[in-house]
């Protein structure tokens, strides 16, 4: 969602570094973007619908080379819409006092219809539709002469989420930034400081950053940063080391992010699984868990929340926990799970599934949670992030940062993490050391056979020629295959924009089926796993009302690839890994099938990364 850039510096022009560092939150989702910089004459603001890039030509135009050295501090914002359309005057940053003051803000203040009429009756001139333009109002009717002051009053006031970054001509050289429920973070380098929403946008400057908590607020200088909470009391929060590089952000010669995130898996997977397994106890390693056995056995319910693909991923474990550990697990979406005053207690693991850790009905889930007193945990890949956080315990998945919207090996990373707290639980219940070492060995093969996968990519190109035009899709899968098949409708809709739907394999029949003709292709997922036959036989049924099967089948299964048209092969492994080996097919289909049909892949129309409103 909305991107947040904000850079200072001793020397350097603050342009180059704000417009980079949108780039780098593209990524994220948004609509339109702008700029505030300030120098002595003041302070500049340049917005533009659409793209970062338009937003750069209308600065190239604005402010030729030899002036841009007189602005060394500047904010920039990409807002993704919530109230107002996409226009110029909706995008960020807002400006009050008369021009005086600029603001860009992250989340949503849920009270801004009643803080904007007080403020008209006051005389504010509104220029947007936007919630946060009653922010920037705000500051400055509070502004009696200390800049973080006015602005720790004014969110005071305010109801909902955010994260700041504000500049005010009457307070030449700082910004002031602040958060709550939207992620902020401050790259504190040798002569500049760069804040963002997230490190992507730091790391071409810094690895040293300082995560901002929920409440804090920080006065930010070229000489150092200030953090206090919101009444005014000093804090200190450590600077952390970044422990990846800008390489990780780039395309690295691949076309998309999407289709690089598929091809990193083995290497996403190989650092997941690192050090987390435990050969010699036929079991895995989870310290981050900071559970003891006993503590572990005592757990008599999993649930599982999580959104999206991170949904999908829980609906796996699902299956890996009743399957490994004989533990009753609910899968929960975490919105539908926050509202229902759920039923849980002490005896609960709740486990939140995050790739950015900031989705905010996921940490809302976690909060929830950890107000009914049950034991919780975060499965998140974004260090430091709020649900890590605030979890307090978790399993970091360490697949790298994922850029591409479409969330891929972070799936694929989740399951895994999944499959070894199964693994974990399990051996302190009934599963024996053999099939735990059975287990651990597998494990330890995922990225190898992840690379066998990628392997077959020409052969998925070929497949996705035959289908790229298909209005409608069918996913069919049984048992741990049906959330795949569910994800793997997910990713066809999302970056293709082919209408999809995921089907438990036994389900079709009951309705669904009457959709079926020559010109919408099933996928069917027939990994070896229990039900396999069955599903075979719901193969066949498709194929009778003439719908053509594409068949994700194990490498020497001649039967599985003689029953559907076009078989897409993966290699031998055990039921518990099936899901993953057979998501990267689908990864792979959907990639082909949007690039075939000419679509945005790595920022699909209408969605956001992270989704930090409900
Ligand atoms: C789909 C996708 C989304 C996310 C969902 C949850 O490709 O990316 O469905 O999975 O928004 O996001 P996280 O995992 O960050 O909580």
């Amino acid at each position: 969602m909305c991107g947040i850039v904000g850079f200072t510096s001793r020397n350097r022009p603050a342009i180059g570094p704000l417009v980079n560092g949108l780039r780098r939150l593209e990524y994220r989702g948004y609509d339109s973007a702008g700029v505030a910089l300030e120098s002595a004459d003041g302070i500049k603001v340049y917005k533009q619908t659409g793209k970062v890039a338009e937003l750069d030509s209308l600065l190239s135009r604005a402010l030729p080379e030899g002036e841009r050295g007189k602005y060394t501090l500047g904010i920039a914002h990409t807002r993704w819409a919530t109230h107002g359309l996409p226009t110029v005057a909706n995008a960020h940053p807002h400006i009050a006092d008369e021009g005086r003051l600029a603001l860009v803000h992250n989340g949503i203040i849920e009270n801004y219809a009643a803080l904007r009429a007080g403020l008209e009756k006051r005389g504010a001139k509104f220029l947007s539709q936007t919630d946060t333009e009653v922010v920037a109002h705000l500051v400055a009717a509070f502004d009696k002469g200390d800049f973080l002051t006015a602005v720790a009053e004014a969110l005071k006031r305010v109801e909902g989420t955010y994260g700041i970054a504000a500049i005010s001509a009457r307070h030449p050289g700082e910004m002031v930034v602040a958060r709550k429920g939207s992620p902020l973070v401050i790259g504190v380098g040798e002569d500049d400081i760069v804040v963002a929403s997230d490190v992507s946008a730091i790391v071409a400057y810094t690895r040293q950053v300082i995560y901002l908590k929920d409440g804090d607020i920080a006065r930010i200088t070229p000489k150092g940063v200030d953090i206090h909470t919101l009444d005014n009391s000093p804090v200190t929060r450590e600077v952390q080391e970044v422990d990846w590089d800008i390489g990780a952000i780039e395309k690295g010669g691949y076309e998309h992010f999407m289709l690089k995130e598929i091809f990193e898996q083995p290497d996403a997977l190989a650092n997941t699984i690192r050090g987390r397994l435990d050969p010699a106890g036929g079991t895995a390693f989870l310290s981050g868990l900071s559970l003891s056995p006993r503590e572990l056995a005592a757990v008599r319910r999993v649930v599982i929340v999580g959104c999206g693909t991170s949904l999908h991923a829980g609906m796996v474990g699902k299956y890996l926990f009743e399957k490994l550990a004989d533990i009753p697990t609910a899968p929960e979406q975490a919105a539908e799970f926050r509202y229902s005053n759920p039923i849980v207690g002490p005896d609960d693991w709740v486990m939140a599934l995050s790739q950015s850790g900031e989705t905010a009905d996921t940490l809302a889930a976690v909060r929830e949670s950890i107000r009914k007193g049950a034991l919780v945990s975060g499965l998140c890949n974004v260090v430091g992030s709020t649900i890590a956080r605030e979890a307090g315990r978790g399993v970091y998945l360490h697949a790298g940062p994922e850029i591409s919207v479409a969330s891929t090996k972070a799936f694929t990373a989740q399951v895994t993490a999944l499959l070894m707290t199964a693994l974990k639980l399990g051996r302190t219940r009934r599963l024996s050391f053999e099939d735990g070492d059975r287990l651990v060995k597998e494990i330890s093969r995922l990225p190898e056979l992840v690379g066998k996968v990628l392997e077959g990519n020409d052969a998925i190109a070929k497949v996705a020629e035959k289908y790229a035009k298909a209005d409608d899709m069918f996913f069919i899968g049984r048992g741990m295959l049906h959330p795949v098949a569910l994800e793997g409708a997910l990713k066809i809709k999302e970056v293709a924009y082919v209408h999809a739907e995921g089907y438990q394999a036994a389900e079709l029949k009951h309705g669904p089926i009457a959709l079926l003709s020559e010109k919408t292709p099933v996928v069917a997922l027939l990994a070896d796993i229990p039900g396999k036959e069955k599903t075979l036989g719901n193969v066949q049924e498709c194929r009778a009302r003439l719908a053509p099967v594409v068949g994700v089948v194990t490498e020497g299964d001649e039967a599985a690839a003689a029953a559907v048209t076009d078989a897409l092969v993966i290699p031998k492994t055990c039921a518990e890994l099936s899901p993953i080996v057979t998501v990267v097919v689908l990864q792979l289909f959907a990639y082909h099938v949007a690039r075939l049909r000419g679509c945005e892949i790595d920022q699909p129309r209408n969605l956001a990364k992270s989704v930090t409103v409900e």
